[in-house]
């Protein structure tokens, strides 16, 4: 039934985004190059100035570091249009900023998978992600594949990107992404016997890593999202962050709200009745109520 009520908006949304700003350059761009503000005013990451036009609402869904977690995640079952985006490898002394900026215009909340080589040479973008509210989750020190090495390494691995994450933040990390993906059962298990994490997948690949355009990277993410699910990306590369306006704009206006991976999860916990409708809203209010009623489901 809500299934239907967001494919129902979703595409009273995508109607109002078609008549609000389809120019007809973009429609000839198609997938295969979309780099905003390519060669225009503003340059490759552009907008500068003109300011997106749609902001994820506040929320205030407290994490309680007690509550029991599973094992491992890559959605939430939920009707509700919440998503989790999240950025890997990084950070990145350029691209990450850059990614910040882009999710601060839109109050949009992320989850960054960081590596510990990179935390340590960076720890003052660590500090700022954890400032601006965004979560910051273990990647390992060396990006190495935890199913793969032998306990010892993996534990020196997994502690020593904990340790770097601490030093830069002072903030724990909770949750860990297995780099590659390359995890399994007995791992997963161990992570969560020895260190309290839950391994973190994902429901949405775009394959950025590709690198196969910025366009096509935007509109698989904007496309292959569903309700409750956690979309991967890697903040290293620069056409990613590129798609990454188009992209996150593309899924608030098909009425998707951004938390947390910490705050998905506790949601699948909460009833949706006790979640703060937020005030402030999309700028179009006939979908916003229309994607308001799904909390009500
Ligand atoms: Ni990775």
């Amino acid at each position: 039934m809500s299934k239907l009520t967001l494919l129902l908006f979703s595409a009273v949304s995508l109607c109002s985004i078609f008549f609000a700003g389809c120019n007809s350059s973009e429609k000839k761009n198609g997938n295969t190059a979309y780099l905003e503000g390519n060669n225009k005013k503003g340059g490759l990451f552009g907008r500068h100035g003109e300011g997106p036009r749609l902001r994820n609402p506040n929320f205030s869904i407290q994490v309680d570091p007690n509550l029991a977690r599973s094992l491992t995640y890559s959605r939430i079952k939920t009707q509700a249009p919440f998503i989790a985006m999240t950025f890997d490898d990084g950070p990145h002394p350029v691209y990450t900023p850059r990614l910040l900026d882009i999710l601060k215009a839109r109050n949009i909340k992320a989850t960054f998978f960081v590596v510990g080589t990179n935390t340590r040479r960076y720890p003052g973008i660590i500090r700022r992600m954890i400032a601006e509210g965004h979560e910051v989750g273990n990647h390992t020190v060396n990006h190495k594949y935890l199913s793969r090495i032998s306990v010892e390494q993996a534990r020196a691995e997994v502690m020593g990107c904990e340790r770097a994450i601490i030093a830069a933040c002072g903030v724990r990390p909770t949750i860990l992404r297995p780099p590659g993906g390359h995890i399994n059962n007995q791992v997963k298990v161990w992570l969560n016997r020895e260190f309290g994490y839950s391994t973190i997948m994902w429901a949405v690949d775009p394959e950025d890593w590709k690198r196969p355009g910025s366009g096509v990277v935007a509109q698989r993410i904007i496309t292959e999202t569903d309700p409750g699910e956690i979309v991967l990306a890697h903040d290293i590369h620069g056409p990613t962050i590129a798609a990454m306006p188009r992209a996150l704009d593309g899924l608030l206006s098909k009425g998707y709200r951004f938390v947390t991976v910490s705050q998905l999860i506790s949601l699948e916990r909460r009833k949706l009745a006790d979640i703060e409708t937020p005030k402030e809203n999309l700028h179009n209010s006939d979908y916003s109520k229309k994607s308001l009623a799904l909390f009500s489901d």
